[in-house]
């Protein structure tokens, strides 16, 4: 139907006739003139219908708001005083000649332009309008960009895109399972894949070397903006290849994405411990973009009194840090305990302080609640230890050291974002010698990543001692972002069977839930390894957006639910007894209890 996209047209195409077909953005009567802006995914153009062309001047006159249009005309310079600076297509207008209304449409649930004035819940109602706006096309084609980008990559590089299945057994990422009852096996479920990881191993083992597929994942958690239950990951999976190497091609992957899509050149990736980032962040994704640290001062406290200090640091599992915020004496009372309210959502007790109003003073040129609990020499050596400068402000966490990581780690960020101490930029790393295990609060042990993943030392040393082994284990982190995970994986049954061991999985269960992996380790399966990137954390990243909600067409709302097709949904008795499912309560009920 139509010859050019509106936003394409340019002083270039002055005098040709051209046809356009879109949406009516805004319609104007000027004089007895009618402007139209006909929109369409590439742009807006301004169409222009004088009274010389009666038919379609009155036609003009009738349209509104989002009618569908197909107009023809001609493309004609606007004089020097109508030029608009701020329309890419601002120097040229098409003088409409012939006008066709493909569709009415009723008044908008919202303007367009006016869309932050509703709530998020209306725009997701009503998202195929939402998606109308400028910028969610940008994201969208941005998004499209991206993964056709990642595509020539692997394809050159020789990986193969192969599928696998959406109904199948629970995959252990950590999350809860959504669930498909079976109508074939009653009383049986299908479980959504929270990721390929198992597939794509046996892939491996059947030799096909380089795998990659852009597949949906599906993990029933607690939502957050960079969290959906439905999510896309770019997953990949390399036999023969260690982890060197394979963090060197994906490290590529992303920095010609960027190349390409942005026309940004990465800086190179540092490598960083779990434990450095955890120690000088308090976080294994640090955004290395803040130029604040936790420096640990436990070796200090354990020579005062101060009982709040001196327990956490006298206790191997406690920690006491200090986080020193150049400049922050301007800090308030009130924003003090704003922040101290904020670090208590992680747990924290407190939030002690110290002003720095003039270092060469000592212990006079200080202001703070704690500074009587402290020996002057203690507060001295504390004070050199961290470097402080008249203006600074130090704030202090002590407590399991989760907690205190927690806490100011997040202090951490919280910070630099109201005092404006976030550097612009890009600043990627890989954080890498992840521990195995992590203690799961009740004796045992959790997987930190999957329990598929290889540990650096032997099968003996491992069940020796589970809580000092190293995995190998790599994360992508950008600007305070978890991108992307993955490791090398175990390819041999007997640490297979280890890891399984001191997760406390007996040999039935994991006859019984990983059988078929197994079996596979057993059929000369290769050493291999891969990772996965979140395909919306990476796109939300790149189009600046703050949520991941923004750059998926289609989202769940915060309680995993979509407000424009009403899912889930209630389902008939009668389909609920061909699946031989009985509920114990209508939704009704169960909403009241
Ligand atoms: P992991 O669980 O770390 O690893 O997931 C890989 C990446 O997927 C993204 N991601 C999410 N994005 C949006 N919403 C979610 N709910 C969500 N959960 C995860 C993150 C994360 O870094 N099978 C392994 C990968 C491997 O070992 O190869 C896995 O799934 O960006
Ligand atoms: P208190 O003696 O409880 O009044 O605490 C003195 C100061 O220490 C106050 O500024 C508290 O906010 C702070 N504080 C208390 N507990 C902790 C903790 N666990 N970590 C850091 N600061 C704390």
């Amino acid at each position: 139907m139509r010859s050019h996209y509106c936003g394409a047209l340019s002083t270039a195409s002055i005098d040709e006739t051209v046809t356009l077909c879109g949406w009516v953005d805004r319609r104007r009567d000027h004089g007895g003139v009618i402007f139209l802006d006909l929109r369409d995914r590439e742009g807006i153009v301004q169409v222009v219908f004088d009274p010389d062309t009666e038919e379609y001047f009155k036609r003009a006159d009738s349209v509104r708001s989002e009618f569908v249009l197909k107009v023809t005309g001609r493309v004609r310079a606007r004089s020097d005083a109508t030029v608009n600076a701020a329309m890419a297509t601002g120097e040229i207008e098409v003088l409409g000649k012939e006008l066709d209304i493909l569709n009415a449409a009723a008044t908008p649930p919202f303007q367009l332009d006016e869309y932050t004035h509703v709530g998020e819940d209306v725009r997701l109602q009503y998202r195929y309008m939402d998606l109308r706006r400028r910028e969610m096309q940008d994201r969208l084609m941005l998004r499209s960009k991206i993964t056709s980008a990642v595509r020539n990559f692997l394809d050159a590089e020789g990986f193969l895109d192969i599928e696998t299945p959406i109904l199948t057994r629970a995959t252990p990422e950590g999350a809860r399972d959504y669930l498909v009852p079976s109508r074939t096996h009653p009383g049986q479920f299908f479980a959504l894949p929270q990721s390929p990881q198992l597939f794509k191993q046996l892939l491996m083992v059947s030799g096909f070397d380089r795998y990659y597929q852009i597949a949906k994942c599906f993990r029933d958690e607690d939502l957050r903006a960079d969290r959906q239950p439905e999510f896309t990951q770019i997953d990949i999976e390399t036999a023969f290849l260690d982890e060197r190497e394979i963090m060197s091609i994906t490290e590529r992957m992303i920095c010609e994405l960027f190349k390409t899509v942005l026309d940004v050149e990465l800086p190179a990736f540092p490598h960083m411990t779990y434990a450095e980032a955890m120690e000088r962040f308090g976080s294994d994704k640090p955004d290395l973009r803040i130029p604040l640290e936790l420096v640990s001062i436990d070796d200090l406290m354990q020579q005062v009194d101060f009982k709040v200090f001196r327990g956490p640091a006298d206790d191997p599992a406690g920690r006491v840090a200090a986080l020193k915020v150049t400049g922050g004496t301007s800090i308030s009372r009130k924003e003090i305990d704003d922040y101290t309210r904020y670090v208590s959502i992680f747990g924290a007790r407190g939030l002690a302080w110290i002003k720095v109003n003039d270092i060469a003073a000592g212990v006079e040129g200080l202001q703070s609640p704690i500074l009587k609990f402290m020996p002057d020499e203690i507060i001295a050596q504390m004070m050199a230890r961290l470097g402080a400068a008249d203006g600074d402000i130090i704030f202090f966490g002590a407590d399991r050291a989760q907690v205190v990581n927690e806490a100011l780690g997040a202090l951490r960020i919280k910070v630099a974002e109201d005092q404006g101490l976030v550097a612009d930029g890009w600043a990627p790393l890989w954080v890498v010698d992840f521990p195995m295990f992590e203690e799961d609060g009740r004796g045992g042990w959790t997987p930190l990543h999957h329990p598929f993943t290889a540990p650096a030392c032997d099968a003996a040393q491992l069940v020796a001692s589970p809580g000092v082994a190293l995995s190998r284990a790599y994360d992508m982190v950008l600007n305070g972002t978890e991108l992307g995970g993955g490791s090398i994986r175990i390819h041999r049954r007997d640490m297979q069977e280890a890891v399984f061991g001191i997760l406390n999985i007996d040999a039935a269960e994991a006859k019984e839930k990983f059988g078929f992996l197994l079996n596979a380790l057993q059929y000369g399966a290769p050493p291999h390894g891969g990772l996965a990137f979140g395909l919306d954390r990476l796109v939300m990243l790149m189009t600046g957006s703050s949520s991941i909600r923004d750059v998926i067409a289609f989202p769940k709302t915060q309680s995993a639910a979509c407000v424009m097709t009403n899912a889930p949904g209630d389902v008939g008795a009668e389909q609920l007894r061909e699946l031989n499912i009985r509920l114990r309560q209508t939704r009704e009920a169960a909403s009241e209890e």
